[in-house]
């Protein structure tokens, strides 16, 4: 698939088959991973690849669930799909690397740029995966440090973002964008 099509065509999928994904696809995808660009080439991501379902279902207990104003419960509308899918991917960062010299942060961002990279790692795997056919939704809303509890993942790193993996049940609808006059200014910022 071209590249900008890609761009365009993925959507966020949150129903996804059974279907098992074969290894050389899931490595092709984490291979997209691998080659995004990051702060000074310090590569702070790691990748989980969860396939286990007695993990994936303690993961997903970790997604968010607020009670509303007219007292009912609204859960994530990803916790279903980390079940369905064969594969949960999750990221995580190593914590003053990217953004720091020696473990100090260098900019006004502080030590945040490990987000920032680790997102430009997903973002990659989203496209990679979406050019293969299979579908992914990026989740933020979850409990991050029972996540590492469950997954083993060690001080000094942090659980950034998971993505759900698996072919789609269905097309994705494509949402609302702004227009670009919208969100592009020349020369400078208008408000
Ligand atoms: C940082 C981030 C966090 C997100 N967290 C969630 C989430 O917790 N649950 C969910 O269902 N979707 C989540 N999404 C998916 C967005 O809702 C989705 O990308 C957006 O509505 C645009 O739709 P599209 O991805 O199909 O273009 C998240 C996306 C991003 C980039």
């Amino acid at each position: 698939m071209e590249v900008f099509e890609a761009i365009k065509t993925r959507r966020s999928i949150r129903q996804h088959k059974s279907e098992p994904i074969d290894e050389e696809t899931l490595e092709k995808i984490l291979e997209a991973a691998r080659w995004a660009p990051s702060w000074a080439n310090t590569q702070c991501w790691r990748f989980i690849v969860v396939h286990d379902s007695n993990l994936k279902a303690q993961v997903a207990d970790t997604l968010s669930r607020r009670k509303k104003p007219d007292g009912t419960i609204s859960v994530n509308v990803a916790t279903k799909v980390i079940m369905e899918a064969p594969v949960l991917i999750v990221a995580c960062a190593e914590l003053n690397r990217s953004g720091c010299r020696n473990g100090t942060p260098t900019t006004d961002k502080g030590g945040y740029w490990y987000m920032f990279d680790t997102a430009l790692a997903i973002q990659n795997l989203c496209l990679a995966a979406h050019a293969l056919g299979l579908g992914t939704v990026i989740i933020g809303d979850f409990d991050a440090k029972r996540v590492a509890e469950i997954l083993g993942v060690p001080e000094g790193f942090s659980v950034v973002t998971m993505t759900p993996l698996g072919f789609p049940a269905h097309e994705g609808k494509p949402p609302h964008r702004k227009e670009l006059p919208e969100i592009v200014f020349n020369n400078r910022f208008r408000a």
